[in-house]
């Protein structure tokens, strides 16, 4: 019942005050009147044990301000980020926008963050069980000639606090970043950071998985060049996928027109589709997380079905709120046992 008040007074601000707010109630003690049970649905996943197959995806704790109030509403697991070396203040405002007659998200936030030292900072303070990912970019002034040292200066900065780190090469909202994703620069990227996981290992005796985050826009044989790069580079997993700049066949909505990554249900079948693919590329037995316009039970199905072994969820927890997390895995525990 807090939960749905809470709800109903949040969709009244402007989304970013809305967002920015749920954070600081999260992040505060007030979160601990939402407790909701973990909820118990276990997968051994690239080593990692989740308590449940249903995530928080990367973009809604970017500092990981929250930790302790998102572990409390039941999630398997929490992306935090993406974090980048240096603070940044992202792209001017407004730059959050609801379209609710899609059940959609349009976003060009940029990635506004703190920084990496912060978010480790808030890390080791946070006494959180849950499964953690550390998404991770690059700083929008630094070139993609040198991206990879931003990348490299993050993982070793994160490494130790993350059961997993996320490569994020896929945001739109950070210019050029997707050209990251084409196979000379990604071979580049991807050497480098196996090369550090692998010393971090021997240094530290503590293996963290890699994966990394592919965006929906690209074509079929592309998506494919990039699994099987992905999958060749040594890294754990893929995760299907970043928001779309594909703004076409939506309903009429009074934001449908600003630039940005649009996210939420018209995200779904494109996104289910980059799945398939990837599956067929790299085998059932790479791992994959899904993501993208999961609204329903029925959503998050169709992205196990379509090759998924994990899913993440941001949209749908907007619009749903913290039972979302709950009706999923009731599903999947019916559907997939
Ligand atoms: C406001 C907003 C901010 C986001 N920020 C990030 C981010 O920092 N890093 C990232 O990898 N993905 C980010 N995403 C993308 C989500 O993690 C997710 O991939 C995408 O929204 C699709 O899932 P959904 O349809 O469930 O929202 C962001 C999405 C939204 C809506």
């Amino acid at each position: 019942m807090i939960e749905f008040i809470g709800r109903k007074l949040l969709q009244k601000l402007p989304a970013e005050t809305a967002h920015d707010l749920s954070i600081k109630l999260l992040g505060s003690s007030i979160s601990n009147l939402v407790k909701n049970k973990p909820i118990k649905n276990p997968i051994e996943l690239f080593g990692v044990k989740f308590t449940n197959p249903v995530g928080l995806a990367a973009g809604f704790d970017k500092n990981a301000d929250a930790v302790a109030g998102l572990t409390n509403l039941g999630f398997g697991f929490i992306e935090v980020g993406t974090v980048t070396p240096r603070p940044q203040v992202g792209n001017p405002k407004p730059r959050l926008f609801r379209l609710p007659n899609n059940q959609a998200i349009i976003n060009r936030m940029g990635f506004n963050n703190k920084g990496v030292d912060h978010l480790v900072s808030n890390l080791k303070k946070s006494r959180s069980n849950v499964v953690i990912g550390i998404n991770i970019g690059k700083n929008k002034t630094t070139p993609n000639e040198s991206a990879v040292n931003d990348y490299v200066h993050c993982f070793n900065k994160v490494h130790q606090l993350a059961d997993y780190v996320t490569i994020n090469i896929s945001s739109p909202n950070t210019v050029d970043l997707r050209q990251l994703q084409e196979t000379e620069n990604l071979l580049k990227l991807l050497k480098e950071l196996k090369k550090e996981q692998l010393q971090a290992e021997k240094s530290f005796n503590k293996y963290t998985p890699i994966v990394v985050k592919i965006a929906p826009d690209q074509d079929i044989e592309s998506t494919k060049m990039i699994a099987k790069t992905i999958k060749n580079s040594g890294m754990d997993g893929i995760i299907c996928t970043n928001t779309t700049i594909d703004k076409n066949n939506l309903k009429k909505d009074s934001h449908q027109k600003e630039t940005g990554g649009l996210s939420g249900k018209p995200l779904l079948s494109r996104s289910n589709e980059v799945i398939k693919t990837v599956r067929a590329v790299v085998g059932e037995d790479f791992p994959i997380i899904g993501v993208g316009g999961i609204l329903t039970e029925d959503d998050a199905m169709s992205k196990i079905t379509a090759g998924a072994n994990l899913v993440q969820i941001f949209t749908g927890f907007i619009y749903q709120g913290p039972q979302l997390i709950q009706s999923i895995n009731t599903k999947l525990k019916k559907q997939t046992k």
